[in-house]
């Protein structure tokens, strides 16, 4: 029980810091008491007390205080804002446990002046429980703090530690971004099906089903997705036909090229939030 007596603050309580507090509060890792959330919204504050009775602040360094990991769960925008903060306001052996995309190690040492940090990458089925999320961690992280970033996002769903600080951003382009292709696809299948003739509700009935179960086929089975996939096209059926004009679109190399750019456009990200951090601190 890693987190036993530990404090967690959440820095911004918005979609994700909700999902994880949900998740910590359901799975019994943490009683409402030893949690903390700021965030500018009043509004929004009173709706997190009242659903889930954790303390909430409007000051980020009072909510960081005392706490043993703090999450930052803000957007990319108003980190530097939120780090300058927060910065010498730390104690070393506070764990900053980062969510914000592109936010890379180097610009989060630097612009908190702070050694202990974890760097993740969850996605949005985060909300129902079923994330996949990749995490890496600065070399003054301890053992023991790793067993507590490790239980926090596994209150998101399924968790993969990263040696390398490049997968955090092959997963940001991958996982990370991936809900976004999946609906795309889900969304052209359902305008295909009415554009055959079925109603709305039931072209989305027919693919979100085929989806779910799909994956939970592919992963039960265990076998090679190209297997599965010429297991059901059979000569000169329906499939080959169908198959035949996704690859003339040439739907792999369009679905290569997008992760490629977003995860250029992580990259970019980072080297941007290194460029805003303070230039004086530790090497990242
Ligand atoms: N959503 C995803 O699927 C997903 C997946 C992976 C990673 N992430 C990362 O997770 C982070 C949070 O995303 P989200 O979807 O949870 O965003 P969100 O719902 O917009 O939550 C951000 C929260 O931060 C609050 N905030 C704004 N300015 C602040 C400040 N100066 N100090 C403290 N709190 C402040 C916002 O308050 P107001 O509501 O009052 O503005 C809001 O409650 C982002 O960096 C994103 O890159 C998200």
């Amino acid at each position: 029980m890693p987190l036993r007596g530990k404090r967690i603050a959440f820095i911004g309580g918005g979609t994700m810091a909700e999902a994880m507090i949900r998740g910590l509060l359901d799975k019994h890792l943490v009683p409402p008491s030893h949690i903390a959330v700021s965030g500018p919204r009043r509004e929004r504050r009173a709706e997190l007390a009242k659903h889930f009775a954790v303390q909430t602040l409007a000051s980020n360094a009072d909510a960081a205080r005392g706490a043993h990991v703090v999450v930052l769960s803000v957007k990319p925008q108003v980190l530097p804002g939120v780090m300058k903060e927060l910065r010498e306001k730390l104690d070393d052996d506070q764990l900053i446990l980062s969510i914000v995309a592109g936010a890379t190690l180097r610009a989060l040492r630097h612009g908190l002046d702070h050694a202990a940090i974890v760097r993740s990458m969850p996605n949005t089925p985060a909300q129902i429980g079923l994330s996949i999320t990749m995490w890496t961690a600065t070399r003054e992280v301890t053992s023991d703090q790793r067993d507590l970033a490790n239980e926090i996002l596994g209150a998101l769903g399924e968790v993969l530690h990263a040696e390398e600080e490049l997968d955090v951003d092959r997963a940001t382009a991958l996982s990370g971004t991936g809900p976004s292709y999946v609906f795309l696809l889900m969304e052209a299948l359902v305008d295909a099906g009415v554009h055959l003739g079925f109603s709305r509700r039931v072209a989305e009935e027919l693919v979100l089903r085929t989806v779910e179960g799909s994956a939970a086929f592919a992963r039960k089975s265990g076998r090679h997705l190209a297997e599965l996939r010429n297991q059901v096209t059979s000569p000169g059926g329906t499939s080959a036909a169908a198959l035949y004009e996704l690859e003339k679109g040439a739907l792999r190399t369009v679905l290569s090229r997008a992760v490629y750019a977003a995860f250029t456009r992580t990259r970019e990200l980072g080297a941007a939030a290194e460029a805003d951090a303070p230039p004086k601190g530790r090497p990242g």
